[in-house]
């Protein structure tokens, strides 16, 4: 199995096993890395030590150990993981570890010192198209954030027999993964996840988020590899 430990657009160091993801905590008391502060002052090293580094490592650590005992999903990847434990919607005991690493390596990855701002060309269309302006997206998605109930996240996803953009909601730690959808962007709304920085300001975490952490690089990027499995345009067929 193979999965990523990365934080923050891959500035960490990265584990190619989740065996190895023991190692983060060694990773976060090594003086010598620089990069817990690197979204700072948007999102402080204080919770990305907290956040990464404790809670992140929790759940790669009870999945470990849970994976111990249970050949049956040895050899699967992380999205396998992810959708079988979920298993149609009756999770089986390991659904939650694995749900939340994938979650919360797909949220690191959705962010990069210098975010926020907004996407260019394709992704930019899409948006623009499926949701009629870039700010009305933008309201939608911080309006979704602020009205979830309890917690959970929200996501900018792609739907595959819609060919849509879409914003949705999960509670808990459940995935848009597990109903097909291509995440593009994700964003923490457990209360971890904000609030050593902004207390209960959420509105504060989700606009800061949006403004100063998004990585649409990383959307972009995900949006071109998504176009391989959905075609957004009108379909060539090849004449035999
Ligand atoms: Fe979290």
């Amino acid at each position: 199995m193979g999965w990523s430990s990365s934080c923050c657009c891959n500035l960490f160091p990265t584990s190619s096993h989740i065996l190895g993801a023991r190692d983060l905590s060694k990773l976060l008391k090594n003086p010598k890395l620089p990069l817990r502060d690197a979204l700072e002052p948007y999102m402080s090293q204080r919770t990305l030590e907290m956040h990464w580094g404790e809670h992140h490592r929790l759940y790669v650590e009870g999945l470990n150990k849970q994976l111990e005992k249970n050949d049956i999903l040895y050899g699967h990847t992380m999205d396998e993981l992810v959708k079988v434990t979920y298993n149609n919607g009756n999770p089986l005991p390991e659904f939650n570890n694995a749900a939340q690493v994938w979650n919360h390596d797909f949220f690191w990855e959705s962010m990069q010192p210098g975010g926020g701002n907004m996407p260019i060309m394709g992704l930019l269309q899409q948006i623009e198209k499926d949701f009629a302006s870039f700010n009305n997206f933008k309201e939608k998605f911080i309006e979704a954030a602020l009205t979830l109930f309890g917690s959970g996240w929200v996501w900018l996803v792609l739907k595959r027999s819609e060919k849509r953009l879409e914003v949705v909601r999960t509670s808990n730690a459940v995935s848009p993964l597990v109903w097909d959808d291509i995440p593009i962007i994700s964003l923490d709304m457990w209360e971890h996840a904000y609030y050593l920085d902004y207390k209960n300001d959420k509105g504060r975490y989700v606009n800061v988020f949006m403004n100063h952490l998004v990585s649409w690089n990383a959307a972009m990027g995900r949006m071109a590899r998504a176009q391989a499995f959905v075609n957004l345009g009108e379909p060539k067929i090849p004449i035999a």
